[in-house]
């Protein structure tokens, strides 16, 4: 049972003692954030998973948090993700392979420099093609420095895998009349609309933030009229039009935490993180943007308490389970991407 379950973990930490850190992502369930060290964004778990001593970084969240956190630690230490099947959705929407060969139809349509910039959201490979073709990664929160810091080396830029993060970042920039949603294999007239549109935006989206509509706050904001609302750049525009704020899950839990006392917060984003903060500030009405709709990432889920138990008494026993192990020249190459991006 569960109580049984927590014991045998608490034994399995107290064994392991500093040789693990554990980072929870903000997305992930109360049982695994109530046992991390360090609960974060996904940018923010990757440096601390780098600052810490620890062998073994036990990686709550997803395949390409653990990839990058993977790329940024040192190589003695090893990155373990709990479950193997904890793969977003929308990263996979834009995978190398699939980029490769759209890139070759691109750069055969224009005679522009083209930019590539890819989202953290992305496979170790993704990171690695853009910094290949001269690009670079980005966040939630420096996605606008990204395209600046593009455009001023290419005329066109290709971002990818999140249309709505790119539309956003468009509308920030006063770029959204220049902007094209691109779906490689369509057989219209694509080669005069990416000559005409210097944004080019991959077909990508996150199905937990698509879910979010306009009617939504206005619902919101009939039943708590002082509420402040705040979502993900990952919603769509129209969402993110009719909401006070957007951010990051870093801004979010910022904004939270920074509210005065008797304050009304909507939460725009997966469910998790609206109950931790409802949790973690009770000083703050904390309500989730969708009311009774489940806003769940079914990716973040796979990382069940029973595998957390399961990796740690396998490294007591001297077993390394669930080792993400990005190839060394795919990771060399896609440091240099995230490196451009500290360099913003
Ligand atoms: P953050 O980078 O803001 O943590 O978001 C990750 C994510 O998966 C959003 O859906
Ligand atoms: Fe991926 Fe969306 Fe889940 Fe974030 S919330 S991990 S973008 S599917």
């Amino acid at each position: 049972d569960a109580d049984q379950r927590e014991r045998r973990i608490d034994t399995a930490l107290a064994e392991l003692g500093d040789d693990v850190v554990i980072l929870g992502h903000n997305y992930q369930r109360r049982e695994i954030v109530e046992h991390a060290d360090f609960i974060g964004d996904s940018y923010q778990l990757s440096t601390e998973a780098a600052n810490s001593d620890a062998e073994y970084v036990i990686f709550g969240g997803v395949t390409f948090m653990a990839e990058s956190a993977d790329i940024i630690t040192d190589d003695d230490q090893q990155v373990i993700l709990p479950s193997m099947e904890a793969s977003c959705p929308m990263a996979g929407m834009a995978e190398a392979l699939q980029v490769d060969s759209a890139w070759a139809k691109l750069t055969a349509a224009t005679d522009d420099d083209v930019i590539p910039i890819c989202y953290m959201n992305s496979y170790a490979d993704l990171k690695a093609f853009c910094a290949e073709h001269g690009g670079l990664v980005c966040t939630s929160s420096n996605a606008a420095d990204a395209f600046e810091w593009a455009l001023e080396r290419g005329e066109k830029i290709l971002f990818l895998p999140d249309k709505h993060l790119g539309t956003n970042t468009a509308y920030d920039l006063g770029l959204e009349d220049d902007t094209l949603v691109w779906d490689p294999w369509a057989d219209d007239t694509e080669p005069e609309a990416i000559r005409a549109n210097d944004i080019i935006l991959w077909e990508g989206y996150c199905q937990v933030h698509e879910r979010f509509r306009a009617e939504h706050v206005e619902e919101l904001r009939e039943d708590h009229p002082d509420a402040k609302v705040i979502v993900h750049p990952e919603c769509r525009r129209e969402v993110v039009e009719a909401a006070d704020r957007v951010g990051s899950t870093a801004d979010i839990t910022q904004a939270v935490e920074n509210a005065d006392p008797g304050e009304t917060w909507a939460i725009g984003t997966e469910i998790h993180l609206a109950n931790h903060l409802d949790r973690w500030h009770p000083e703050v009405e904390v309500v989730p943007l969708c009311g009774d709709a489940c806003m769940d990432c079914n990716a973040m889920r796979q990382i069940d308490p029973n595998y957390l138990l399961w990796v740690l008494e396998e490294l007591v026993e001297g077993r390394e389970q669930n080792v993400i192990n990005v190839d060394p020249a795919t990771a060399d190459r896609a440091a240099t991407a995230l490196d451009r991006m500290l360099e913003l």
